[in-house]
């Protein structure tokens, strides 16, 4: 946005629109408020990326954006102030780790609003196949947010499939150019055809259109079993099939010479199946958790999978900090219910120590900080498997 339209000039804003909103001023009062912001000349779009990036909004302004949208009648003014609205519950429910599922159901609601999608295209910069008109809030990230949408429908009966996942960054990270270029570039460095990955589509500065996967992530599988072993005890077939299955996929990204480099159970998708059938997503160094630009409860999760090294810009062996993730991912996986998630602390690998000593001396080869001891049970992957395989990794059950 240049200084020449930037919204600080305007004779109105969306602020003030808002103020006079949660004062309750007479409807007569919300024409002449719309026809100023829109003589302003400054496109709501604008208006709306100033108060979605400005971190000391008011709380009230949210209140009184809410009570606009009931009253305005221009139907562009509602559609951004609808995805201001939006924008801001996903971005609330992005700082702190609470269930999304609500959040997400009322920001699908909103966007049945015809206007507000407009704005949401407009603000996204999508093209005009991308259909909205059911689209909906399917998945919450850390730096970002998945919309299930629609093709529209063609002729051709080799078009791609119709249902696809957008995943769009949470306007705050718009504002980073190391995340902007990296989600540019994923089609690039990502797009080609991976195993256990969606195939990728597009990917612009704002959004990376991709087959969605469907299934629940891995972290969500984890909190499943912890729940139904509450009573402790390892589910050994469980740690096991978790490891062999990442070990093989892990390999063979490897020899293809490609890394994930953000291993984390929310990355990893599980397909419905009883079969143990996983898909990586969300590849490459995650700037908002290393640069540490962002410190929301989510990212600071996140970091626990992340090897050391990948902090500091020295040279670093990348096949190494995936195996590092993967001996985070391990330890979570045996964790029970009572256990702090996503800690390669000590308490955790003493206790998987006396349990399962074979596990244990697996995840303690991965998890080492320094990477030149890293992985000295196995130089390979592919070894690594061997080892979960091999009858010691069990043989010590507790009794
Ligand atoms: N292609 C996809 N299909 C279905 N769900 C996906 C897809 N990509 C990501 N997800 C889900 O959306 C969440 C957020 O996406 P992700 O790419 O991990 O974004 P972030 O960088 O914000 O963490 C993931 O944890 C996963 O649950
Ligand atoms: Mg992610």
């Amino acid at each position: 946005m240049s200084s020449k339209d930037a919204p600080r000039t305007a004779e109105v804003s969306l602020y003030d629109a808002a103020g006079l909103a949660e004062a309750g001023t007479a409807d007569a009062n919300y024409d002449a408020l719309e026809r100023r912001l829109r003589a302003s000349g400054v496109p709501l779009v604008a208006h709306v990326e100033q108060l979605l990036n400005d971190p000391h909004v008011a709380p009230d302004v949210w209140g009184g954006l809410a009570c606009l949208l009931e009253r305005c009648a221009t139907a562009d003014l509602r559609g951004a102030v609808g995805l201001v609205l939006i924008m801001h519950d996903l971005d609330e429910a992005s700082r702190v780790l609470e269930p999304a599922a609500p959040v997400l159901e009322r920001c699908s609601d909103r966007l049945t609003e015809p206007s507000t999608r407009d704005a949401f295209r407009e603000f996204y910069r999508l093209p005009d196949d991308y259909a909205l008109d059911s689209a909906t809030f399917y998945k919450l990230g850390t730096t970002s947010f998945i919309l299930e949408c629609r093709r529209a429908p063609t002729d051709d009966r080799f078009a791609k499939p119709q249902r696809f996942a957008l995943k769009c960054l949470l306007p705050r990270y718009l504002l980073i150019r190391s995340i902007r270029q990296r989600t540019l570039a994923y089609k690039h460095e990502h797009g080609a055809e991976v195993s256990h990955a969606p195939q990728i589509y597009e990917s612009t500065e704002r959004y990376i259109a991709m087959d969605l996967v469907v299934g629940d992530t891995l972290a969500e599988r984890f909190a499943l079993h912890r729940s139904k072993r509450r009573t402790g005890g390892i589910d050994f077939a469980f740690v096991r099939a978790v490891g062999v299955t990442l070990c093989t996929i892990l390999g063979e990204l490897h020899q293809d010479r490609h890394h994930h480099l953000d291993l984390s159970p929310s990355n990893i998708i599980v397909g419905p199946d009883d079969a143990l059938d996983l898909t990586l997503v969300d590849f490459g160094h995650n700037f908002a958790i290393t640069e540490k630009v962002s410190s929301n409860a989510a990212t600071k999760q996140a970091m626990h999978y992340i090897a050391p090294e990948l902090f500091d810009d020295t040279t670093r062996d990348d096949a190494k900090c995936d195996m590092y993730s993967l001996g985070v991912i391990l330890l979570e996986a045996a964790a029970d219910a009572n256990q702090d998630l996503g800690k390669a602390g000590d308490d955790s690998l003493s206790m998987l120590w006396e349990r399962a000593p074979g596990i244990a001396r697996i995840v303690e080869d991965l998890i080492d900080d320094k990477p030149e001891y890293r992985l000295l049970l196995a130089d390979e992957e592919t070894a690594a498997i061997h080892i979960f395989t091999s009858p010691t990794s069990s043989s010590r059950r507790p009794r």
